[in-house]
């Protein structure tokens, strides 16, 4: 997600004023990441904060509501996004206003992000079960269609821990271990030549 995120307003500001084919290739994957983010939000929404407000005791309840305002700010940026993005994904026009909203959307998703795994990842660990932890993967996987769940996946192999994306997979039906990271792999690699330009996109640890 920071990956992406970090690469889009640029990616935005390089398409040529009114090139309406360009701009929709790069704003359909706008589109799906930040269908991702939301995706994903709306789970720790809905799974994760009030299992943690009810059994993290004082450090839950002095954490997870600074966690709930952040997703709340992170919403209004990710809607104001969609805005422009439909009127620029269809005529490539707008397109500065547009990379400075992902700017800022940029600025609120990173803290947040640093703040998630310093505060609360450690919280859920000790608060939440396996199973529970398996449930928020599979609300993110159930809301996303189908067909975008094996570049979904490829897109966060680029750069995932080998051990965690073996991890995810762990409880999935064998065809899926099997063929997911074949197929998700091959997906981000044709997926980033057409919106990046390669299929190897500079990784998070290189960009400045
Ligand atoms: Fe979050």
């Amino acid at each position: 997600m920071r990956r992406e995120f970090r690469l889009l307003p640029q990616l935005i500001r390089d398409v040529v004023p009114g090139d309406a084919t360009r701009a929709a290739v790069v704003g359909a994957h706008a589109d799906l990441v930040c269908r991702v983010l939301h995706t994903h939000h709306e789970g720790e929404d809905a799974l994760l904060w009030p299992k943690l407000l009810d059994r993290g005791g004082e450090e839950a309840l002095s954490s997870v509501p600074m966690m709930e305002t952040q997703h709340r700010s992170i919403d209004r940026s990710l809607f104001e996004v969609s805005e422009l993005l439909r009127e620029w994904r269809s005529t490539g026009r707008g397109g500065e206003e547009l990379a400075d909203a992902f700017e800022l959307l940029l600025s609120v998703l990173v803290a947040h992000m640093a703040t998630e795994e310093k505060v609360v990842l450690p919280l859920a660990e000790r608060h939440v079960t396996a199973a529970e932890w398996r449930g928020l993967g599979e609300h993110g996987m159930g809301a996303i269609a189908k067909k975008d769940l094996p570049l979904t996946f490829g897109m966060a192999m680029y750069e995932g821990d080998p051990e965690v994306i073996k991890a995810v997979l762990a409880h999935a039906p064998l065809p899926v271990r099997l063929f997911v990271p074949v197929i998700g792999r091959r997906r981000y690699a044709a997926h980033a030549r057409r919106v990046h330009g390669t299929s190897r996109p500079a990784r998070l640890g290189t960009l400045v």
